[in-house]
């Protein structure tokens, strides 16, 4: 393996290119085989990280002569997996059996897994030994080796295997292949080097690497010339962005210069760590006609104890005042948080506090997770305080009071008229459409769709709780 690691970024890209030929070339022969185009199903579990890696497997799947489909009874399925939480585990292996009962029937099909589960040892000792029928698995380091391990796949009858520790590598310009026309992630930074104590991310994702700026800005051009207006730069760390590059880039230079890119109008990014999130950012944001009124501030805890057990780095005092500068600076911003109850020591005094955080910052909503003890992390070796009994009783409560918060502040939105951009149509009423407001909120009402990927003004007539139902008023202009 020494050597994929020496190569230059070009020589790799050019390496991948000349693979996705030759699994062209074997693809087509399965056709040939088959008597029909052969079918692949990609599954992605996890956050928007996996979400865009899972649309690059399908743009060499693609380019490769598959045929994307939904339906797990494809020719090949690739589960991409998430080990953020132990229930993301349990999920892939239960589903997992499904398939290999489905293989089993018919042993021409093909299974692959990768992401970040598969970074974990313990993980592929226990395929190895349960689920050995699996064809192909990889992580998250080679990634933009898929296509080679494809060829690998299809023409020899072993399994592949090929996982790596970590790897420096950022390979350009591979094919990908885009879930929605009209919006896209892109990626300025792979990995972390925050090391919450409770978190797997740094281990399974590797060291933060930044992406050169004007890569990340040549991607973004080649987008909007293809259609796309919104998009959602991805890092585990953005306010971090560019540390470690030779060129002198901070995160808020690097959204001023997308917002410099015609053809995008709008632009979120994810996810934010409050200890790095700087004042010349908050200006950028403030002065922003693209950039939207959202931000995902994870919180973790209101009590600064646990905080500080979590190593975080900041705690209530520095987070509320982060806040109130924000709410300052840009007043229709909406913040969304994720909350862990149940971290090892937490008690129902810390829980008090994380609950009166949520009072007071007025989060627009949050995700809120029970700890789950993660294998080789710090705050695994770390003793409970409350019993399983405990945290769920604690759980609900912060859940009753997101909710409540969540409802005052959507809410508070009635009746405004705001420009949405138009998701798709409505999975319950086929006469209704879903679209975004700029501040992440969703929208139902009576549209076709003609009006996908295009920006509606739209008047919020009534709130659900979460989301609201609106007309569409004629375009301002
Ligand atoms: N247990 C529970 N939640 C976790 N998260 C990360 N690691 C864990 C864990 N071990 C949550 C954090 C993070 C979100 C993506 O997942 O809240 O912000
Ligand atoms: Fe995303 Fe983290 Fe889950 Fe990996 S472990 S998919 S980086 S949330």
């Amino acid at each position: 393996m020494e050597t994929d690691h020496q190569r230059t970024s070009e020589e790799e890209s050019l390496r991948q290119k000349e693979a996705v030929l030759h699994a062209r070339e074997l693809v087509s022969q399965l056709e040939r085989d088959l008597g029909r185009q052969p079918t692949c199903c990609v599954t992605t579990f996890g956050c928007q990280m996996n979400a865009r890696d899972s649309e690059k497997i399908c743009g060499i799947l693609r380019e490769s002569g598959y045929q994307l489909i939904e339906e797990e009874t494809a020719d090949l399925v690739i589960y991409n997996t998430c080990t953020v939480r132990d229930n993301a585990n349990q999920r892939v292996y239960g589903r997992l059996g499904t398939l290999l009962a489905m293989k089993k029937k018919n042993p021409a099909k093909k299974i692959a897994l990768c992401g970040c589960m598969m970074q974990e040892s313990a993980v592929i000792e226990k395929i190895l030994k349960s689920y050995s029928q699996v064809d192909l698995i990889f992580g998250t380091h080679n990634i933009y080796k898929f296509a080679e391990l494809l060829c690998l796949m299809l023409e020899e009858k072993r399994q592949i295997i090929d996982i790596w520790e970590e790897t420096d590598q950022i390979v350009e310009d591979l094919p990908t292949h885009r879930k929605y026309p009209f919006k896209s992630g892109i990626n300025i930074m792979f990995g972390c080097n925050n090391f919450c104590s409770y978190c797997i991310v740094p281990y399974v994702r590797g060291r933060e690497r930044s992406r050169a700026s004007s890569e990340i800005v040549d991607e973004i051009r080649a987008l909007a010339a293809d259609g796309v207006v919104e998009v959602m730069l991805l890092g585990q760390n953005v306010n971090s962005y560019g540390k470690g590059l030779s060129e002198d880039i901070t995160f808020a230079k690097l959204l001023q210069q997308v917002e410099q890119i015609e053809g995008i109008r709008r632009i979120r990014f994810m996810t934010s760590h409050p200890k790095d999130l700087s004042d010349e950012l908050i200006a950028v944001m403030r002065d922003s006609q693209k950039i939207c009124r959202h931000l995902h501030l994870p919180l973790q805890s209101g009590s600064s104890r646990i905080l500080e057990k979590m190593n975080r780095r900041y705690d209530r005092e520095a987070y509320l005042a982060l806040v109130k500068k924000l709410k300052a600076e840009i007043p229709d911003l909406s913040i969304t948080t994720d909350i862990i109850v149940g971290f090892p020591g937490e008690v129902k005094e810390d829980v008090d506090d994380t609950i009166r955080m949520i009072e007071e910052v007025g989060f627009d909503n949050a995700f809120t997770f029970i700890y789950s003890k993660r294998t080789g992390t710090p705050a695994a070796t770390m003793e409970n305080a409350m019993s399983e009994k405990e945290i769920s009783e604690q759980f609900d409560r912060v859940l009753k009071k997101v909710q409540e918060t969540a409802k005052q502040q959507t809410l508070k939105h009635t009746g405004k008229t705001v420009e949405v951009l138009v998701e798709e149509v409505n999975e319950h009423d086929a006469d209704m459409v879903t679209g975004r407001l700029s501040n992440n909120l969703l929208v139902h009402f009576p549209g076709g769709p003609e009006l996908i990927g295009t920006f509606c003004t739209v008047k919020l007539v009534e709130n659900k709780g979460f989301y609201f139902i609106g007309e569409q008023l004629p375009r301002k202009q």
